[in-house]
């Protein structure tokens, strides 16, 4: 086995906090980095590993984000990797979060292996006038954080020669 061909699909509307941590994960995977409206539902057969990104709005992964998942055809293939990754003003509630996303994909087959989230400055409504809330996050340590996350999924879906021959690589 190669490393896993891996797209990342990613909403980012507010501040582009998320789509900062998609490029770091993408950074370490090599992937592909697209929005719900590059790509097509179908696509996924061309890949190994998909991931989804996005910020939190109204407690939900972006809504766009959540009809391309409902649009996967149901016929394609079962029992893909995936992982999931997201930033919040109240990151500490991603469990909550991600419920808005998780079932929807082990309901199109997916398997879902893994899960990212950190803060993201966030802005919304009267947090504007007080300056915001997380501000300057995503920062380096979230992104290093993010990395982290990325090398652990090579090393848990490469093998063993593999996942060396990437790390070394980096
Ligand atoms: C319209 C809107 C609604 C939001 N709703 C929530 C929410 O329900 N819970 C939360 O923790 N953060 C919420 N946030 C904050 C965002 O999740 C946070 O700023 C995130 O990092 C934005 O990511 P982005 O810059 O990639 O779009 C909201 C932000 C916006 C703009």
């Amino acid at each position: 086995m190669t490393a896993p061909r891996t797209l990342i699909v990613c909403m980012s509307i507010h501040h582009q906090n998320t789509a900062r941590v998609a490029s770091a994960i993408a950074g370490i995977l090599h992937a592909d980095i697209r929005s719900p409206a590059e790509i097509s539902p179908q696509t996924i057969s061309d890949y190994d590993l998909i991931g989804f990104g996005s910020g939190i709005y109204f407690g939900q992964f972006h809504a766009a984000l959540r009809k391309w998942i409902d649009d996967i055809p149901s016929d394609l293939r079962r029992h893909q990797n995936a992982f999931v990754f997201s930033t919040a003003g109240l990151p500490s509630l991603w469990w909550l979060w991600q419920r808005s996303i998780e079932p929807k994909l082990r309901k199109k087959g997916f398997d879902v292996v893994d899960g990212f989230h950190c803060s993201g400055f966030d802005t919304v409504g009267p947090l504007r006038l007080l300056g915001g809330l997380n501000r300057r996050h995503p920062d380096d340590r979230d992104l290093a954080n993010a990395q982290a996350f990325a090398l652990q999924l090579l090393t848990k879906l490469s093998d063993a020669d593999t996942a060396n021959t990437l790390l070394s690589s980096l």
